[in-house]
């Protein structure tokens, strides 16, 4: 019999409420978890697919709805994509440039990778015209990152608080390549740039001050692209006019997802957690980095290359943690793993410091002020800071009643967190795990012993 009771109560408002309570010292996790397809991934190739020219096939695609938002406005302009699943979608492609004019206004709702990256598409779509918008997160997120680059090459996008906001209107022109200097290390910026490059006479370059996730460089090469990648400059270049060819995409599991069982394996005591297929770019293993510093047991098993990406199984083992320093040029590549991170900092040994990653204040939610919020209630010591955190471990938690804010990151942290709390965790908001978890709490009850 499992030691834990977690219960979810829909509400009269269709939100849910998580309520989780484990006597800790008689929870253990255990089992071999598999987790969802990584979303980033799950986009570009369900994008990546639109804009080329036959079928592509896609194997393990998130069915999170963040890449259900990006499926239904590329079926407004115009691919045809097969209903989704796990096991195959396929996508028609309807080549490049090739976009009608939706008839509506194309709706990203809770996703940044989506609105930022079809911006990119859309800008060099000659003489045709597009709106976008999002939920209200994304409303309030900023898009002059990607809008000021696209205006550079040509672009005429017009939106709220000078252009800055969604919703935004875009008239497609012909674009010029350009070579810009990214004053942010962000993957949704360099793609979007490049995206836009694609459909554009000439070479088009992004520097950025640290390297972000490259899924779209490796993506791009294998659909046909002529891409070159820097890594001295941390340049990208793309060169327009390109042919993009259908392909078949493997998507391998989440690290990002598979971070919330990394932490929970390591500090609930007593457990052995194995996560399967989780995709291991080194753009993104920030996150193994920083609990290898904390002295987390984790171990690398099965090592492969799937589609283009490596891919291992991660084994876990609960241990002591310590603190440690995160800044500088690891922050991107851990950069959505921070709420999680943070949770385990509060079970380890002395201060952690996380510097450096002010983008967390533009997220999905400000992830530095709602995270330091809801684990002190909780009883944590987090103070914020400008572009970080401070965390003080070693204090005890005590289950309260904490909120998402409609964060899915933020939702499955504190439920990490719940599992080593005294008494009651009651997370409301609590089905915005669905973003980019759809299974995470079933997955919860099933590994606790
Ligand atoms: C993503 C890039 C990251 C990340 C987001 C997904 C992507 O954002 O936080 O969840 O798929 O390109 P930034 O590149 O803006 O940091």
């Amino acid at each position: 019999m499992s030691a834990a009771v977690i219960t979810v109560e829909t509400q009269e408002d269709a939100t849910h409420k998580l309520i989780i309570h484990c006597p800790p010292s008689r929870l253990s996790l255990q089992g071999r978890i598999q987790i969802p397809g990584d979303k980033s991934i799950s986009h570009r190739a369900l994008m990546l697919g639109a804009i080329a020219e036959g079928e592509t096939q896609i194997q393990g695609l998130l069915l999170g709805e963040d890449p259900r938002s990006t499926a239904s406005c590329f079926q407004a302009l115009g691919a045809e994509i097969s209903e989704l699943n796990t096991e195959l979608v396929k996508v028609k492609g309807i080549g490049l440039g090739n976009f009608q004019e939706p008839v509506d206004v194309l709706n990203a709702g809770n996703s940044g990778t989506t609105i930022r990256l079809m911006l990119g598409l859309l800008a060099s779509h000659d003489g045709r015209f597009f709106t976008v918008t999002g939920d209200g997160s994304l409303r309030s997120r900023p898009m002059s990152r990607v809008v000021k680059p696209l205006q550079q090459m040509g672009a005429a996008i017009w939106g709220r608080k000078d252009n800055s906001l969604a919703p935004l209107a875009i008239r497609g022109q012909a674009l010029k390549g350009i070579h810009y200097h990214s004053p942010i290390a962000s993957a949704q910026v360099k793609s979007c740039i490049l995206l836009a490059g694609l459909n554009t006479e000439g070479k088009t370059t992004v520097t950025e001050p640290a390297v972000s996730r490259d899924h779209s460089e490796r993506m791009l090469r294998a659909f046909g692209a002529e891409v070159s990648v820097d890594p001295e400059t941390k340049s990208v270049t793309v060169t327009g006019q390109a042919k993009l060819y259908g392909q078949k995409v493997v998507v391998p599991g989440d690290i990002s997802s598979a971070a919330f069982w990394l932490v929970a394996g390591a500090i609930v005591p007593d457990s052995e957690l194995v996560i399967e297929n989780v995709g291991v770019n080194p753009t993104r293993t920030g996150i193994l980095e920083a609990l290898e510093l904390m002295g987390a047991d984790i171990q690398r098993e099965n090592e492969r290359e799937v589609a283009g990406e490596p891919v291992a199984d991660l084994r876990v083992r609960s241990s002591q943690l310590k603190s440690c320093t995160i800044a500088g040029d690891i922050i991107p590549r851990l950069i959505d793993e921070v709420p999680i991170l943070a949770v385990a900092a509060i079970f380890a040994e002395g201060t952690t410091v996380i510097r450096d990653a002010a983008e967390l204040r533009v997220k999905e939610s400000d992830r530095i002020t709602v995270m330091a919020q809801q684990l002190n209630k909780m009883g944590a010591k987090v103070t914020e800071l400008p572009d970080g955190m401070e965390i003080t471990g070693g204090t005890p938690l005590v289950g309260t009643d904490v909120d998402s804010y409609t964060d899915h990151r933020i939702a499955m942290s504190l439920a990490i967190a719940a599992l080593r709390a005294n008494g009651i965790t009651t997370i409301h908001r609590a089905e915005a795990a669905a973003i980019s978890y759809p299974n995470f709490t079933h997955t919860l009850a099933e590994i606790c012993r």
